[in-house]
């Protein structure tokens, strides 16, 4: 068997080719059966021409589109200037004739949102085919990078006690019988499963940091679950995270691997997805090719937070959120920075304490942590990173600041105790960064099926 990548790709002409995969069109022009097949090794399709012959007539009277078939033949010189090869057909298998009628993809296009109610079949279109060809692409790019540079996979807990951003987001785990608790009135999480209150993770950090106290370099890559009430283009509440975590890395080196962390993957995906990055560039965002050689050749910006807040009380914009010294900074406000007033991927650094994790490594002044998030076009945040607190007595501070319970945190504590090291690490959102790469809109349409607020269909 052959994919028809393969087959497009070929050097040259081949007798006795075999490829399989669902009809996309199927025409009769004067007795000569035109076919285009996909099997989605690319987001193009192989034309096969049929002669008219007595025997295969009937089998392919009967073709629709989505139908799935087997073709035996020769691969050979297309007379059509737009494709160098085409099949001339000899045998025709059918698996499966699809029910014209009923097959919901008969248009030649669909709006994203009438796709997201067939989210089982929207693999089917040249959008989503090519997205999650190259999701799969990104994900080997970001092991690439991370091997080839002397970091170690390490697969951190689904299931977890703790808080890692302290934000309150997390998806409980229990198998105590809810309608018993709730006809009791008793609650003792001392009976649930694990004996104490679980969740889902939020982050794998602290437990990927645990590792890098003693492998030095380490990433961990996994889902991760937010029960965060945000319904936008930006959210979902599983997701996939990246977070590397570096002993004697400080705040300047973990920007620094940051940025050709990210060069590295856009660069390698692009090399590998010529076909489907035509299309995008086409369907799904004028000027993606552009936006991301310009990432490729630019040098990322570096501001702190109080340089941004500066620039954004400056701008004279009309934001929805009015902008002061110790915001959240919101969306608008990023991509103002990002998208208007650097055209390029930024970094900011040094924000509040207040707004920001206790794990972070305060600064001098007492008020800042040295914090970076990674602001780039078109989505806003893309990494939230820091160098750690290693200071055992200013973490244990800030637990208490922040209102936690230190006994949740006691192993996470223990490394500061043993051999503790300035250290460095970041997160970077799975499905943003494909949204920045393919330039898909929404982050519902970028994920296999997506979770979010009153939604978990498939
Ligand atoms: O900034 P966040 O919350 O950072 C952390 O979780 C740290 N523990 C990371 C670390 O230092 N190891 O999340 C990191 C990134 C964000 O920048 C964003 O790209 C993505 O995760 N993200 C989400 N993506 C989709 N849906 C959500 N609800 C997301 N929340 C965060
Ligand atoms: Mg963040």
């Amino acid at each position: 068997m052959h994919s028809v990548k393969e087959l497009l790709y070929s050097k040259s002409a081949i007798k006795d080719v075999t490829v399989a995969g669902w009809v996309r069109t199927v025409r009769d022009m004067k007795n000569i059966y035109f076919i285009e097949l996909n099997d989605g090794s690319t987001v193009r399709n192989i034309q096969i021409v049929f002669e008219q012959d007595e025997d295969l007539l009937k089998k392919l009277e009967t073709l629709t589109t989505a139908s799935s078939i087997k073709v035996k033949g020769d691969l050979v010189e297309s007379p059509k200037p737009e494709q160098k090869w085409e099949i001339k057909g000899k045998e025709l298998t059918v698996y499966c004739i699809t029910p014209a009628e009923e097959y919901p993809l008969q248009k030649k296009r669909h709006s994203f949102e009438f796709l997201r109610t067939i989210a089982h079949l929207r693999p089917r279109t040249n959008t989503f085919g090519s997205v999650f060809r190259v999701r799969s692409t990104i994900a080997y790019a970001i092991h690439d990078f991370f091997q080839k540079n002397g970091f170690f996979y390490i697969h951190t807990p689904i299931i977890t006690t703790s808080d890692c951003e302290g934000a309150g987001q997390m998806f409980q785990v229990t198998t105590l019988n809810m309608e018993e608790v709730a006809k009791s009135g008793k609650l003792n999480y001392e009976e649930d499963f694990f004996g104490k209150k679980a969740y889902l993770t939020v982050s794998g950090q602290l437990e990927v940091e645990n590792f890098a106290q003693a492998l030095s370099k380490v990433y961990t890559f996994g889902p991760t679950f937010r029960a965060e009430n945000s319904n936008t283009s930006r959210h979902l509440a599983e997701f996939w995270m990246i977070e590397p975590e570096m002993a004697f890395f400080e705040l300047e080196d973990n920007m620094q691997l940051a940025e050709s962390f990210i060069k590295y993957i856009v660069k390698f995906t692009l090399d590998r997805h010529t076909d489907e990055f035509e299309f995008f560039d086409k369907w799904v965002e004028q000027g993606l090719l552009k936006r991301l050689d310009n990432v490729l050749s630019s040098t990322f910006e570096k501001i702190t937070y109080t340089q941004a807040i500066e620039i954004l009380l400056k701008s004279n914009k009309k934001f929805d959120f009015p902008v002061s010294w110790g915001i959240d900074m919101q969306s608008e406000h990023e991509r103002f920075l990002t998208e208007e007033y650097f055209k390029k991927p930024v970094f900011v650094t040094d924000y509040p304490f207040s707004i920001k994790a206790f794990y972070m490594k305060r600064n001098s002044d007492g008020k800042t942590v040295r914090a970076m998030d990674l602001l780039v076009p078109e989505i806003g945040e893309i990494i939230g990173g820091s160098q750690r607190e290693d200071d055992l007595s200013m973490l244990l501070k800030n637990i208490e600041e922040k209102g936690l319970n230190k006994q949740d945190y006691w192993w996470y504590i223990d490394q500061r105790k043993y051999g503790s090291v300035p250290h460095s690490g970041f997160g970077l959102g799975f499905e943003r960064t494909i949204q920045f790469i393919t330039g898909m809109k929404n982050i519902r349409d970028v994920i296999p099926f997506f979770r979010v607020p009153g939604s978990a269909e498939f």
